[in-house]
């Protein structure tokens, strides 16, 4: 038994914020932001569970199924909007769904963790046979945007798949990694705002994503040749240059949305993966890796064919 994707869906709020917008409010400018991340411009002022419910909606109508067809909920976010309830009770029940609804928090590995706790519930005997799975996150609630070592780097966004159970959609091997001693280079706390070492996160992400790459292909037993679509998280270009350089692994592989998404942490793997989509990539039985990092830290890197 196998599990497919079988719809995507995703929603950007309205409000745009250009790298020229943010010049005009801190000493940055479109140039270097360009240079050093990738970035050109970001969706801002997205409230989590409203932009997991579009997103959901849309995944539920690209895979043409009622929402009677889902029988779990993960929704992957560090922006709830609320301490408690979990923010995915307030999907599952705006969506008209009946199923159990959770949370996951492993930030901007969130995805690859989410999409791994739930091919586990479904490839358990009497597990669903379909899952909803959103990644969705307001950022910009949580940035300061007085600081420019942050602001030009995070956006808001959501984006969802219906996982369905399938011959065709094998995961091949997963790596999920954390650890908490680099808590302190990026960390938010409660009522307050994105603080981080951005120099510091540069590093450890690409010794940390190459690991964890090389880990997942080793499991699956293939190479770095044999993978044919990459989605990267989407924090910086340069990182996910550094990274394919490391591992062999041309850029032409990867699918990104970063320039003008920015880094909408759990919604990040799904937009790439909606981009692929949209470009074609996904076709039955192609190698496709998704990997993620970001605070905790944590990391996870998921290998499928499709
Ligand atoms: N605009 C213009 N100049 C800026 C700037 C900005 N927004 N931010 C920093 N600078 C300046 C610095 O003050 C520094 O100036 P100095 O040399 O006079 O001291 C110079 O640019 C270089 O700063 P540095 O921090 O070394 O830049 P960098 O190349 O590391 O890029 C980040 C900064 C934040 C873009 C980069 O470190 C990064 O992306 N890190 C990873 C962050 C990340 O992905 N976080 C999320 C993980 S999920």
């Amino acid at each position: 038994m196998a599990i497919r994707i079988r719809g995507i869906g995703t929603a950007l709020p309205e409000r745009i914020v250009t790298n020229d917008d943010l010049s005009r409010v801190m000493d940055t400018s479109d140039e270097w932001i360009r240079a050093r991340a990738g970035i050109g411009s970001r969706h801002v002022d997205g409230i989590t569970s409203e932009m997991a419910i579009e997103a959901g909606a849309n995944a539920l109508k690209a895979a043409d199924i009622s929402p009677a067809d889902i029988e779990l909920l993960i929704l992957c976010t560090t922006t709830p909007d609320q301490t408690f309830p979990a923010t995915s009770a307030v999907v599952q029940s705006s969506l008209g769904l009946g199923c159990g609804a959770f949370d996951v928090n492993a930030v901007c590995a969130g995805f690859a963790y989410g999409y791994v706790a739930a091919y586990g519930m479904m490839v358990a005997p009497t597990g669903p046979d379909r899952v909803l799975l959103i990644g969705s996150d307001s950022m910009s609630s949580i940035t300061d945007w007085t600081d420019r070592g942050t602001a030009i780097l995070f956006g808001d966004g959501a984006a969802a798949v219906v996982m369905e159970r399938h011959v065709q959609g094998e995961m091949l091997a997963f790596d999920l990694g954390a650890d908490g001693n680099l808590a302190s280079i990026l960390y938010c706390d409660h009522d307050a705002k994105i603080q981080m070492e951005g120099r510091e996160v540069f590093k450890k992400a690409v010794r940390a994503v190459t690991r964890s790459v090389e880990n997942v292909l080793e499991k699956a037993g293939i190479g770095a040749d044999d993978v044919d679509v990459v989605l990267p998280h989407q924090a910086n270009i340069r990182i996910i240059e550094a990274v394919c350089q490391r591992l062999g692994i041309p850029m032409e592989k990867t699918h990104n949305v970063l320039e003008t998404t920015g880094n909408t942490s759990g919604a990040s793997i799904p937009l790439a993966m909606a981009r692929a989509e949209a470009d074609g990539a996904l076709a039955p039985g192609r190698i496709v890796l998704m990997s993620g990092f970001g605070a905790g830290m944590a990391w996870g890197s998921v290998v499928v064919r499709w």
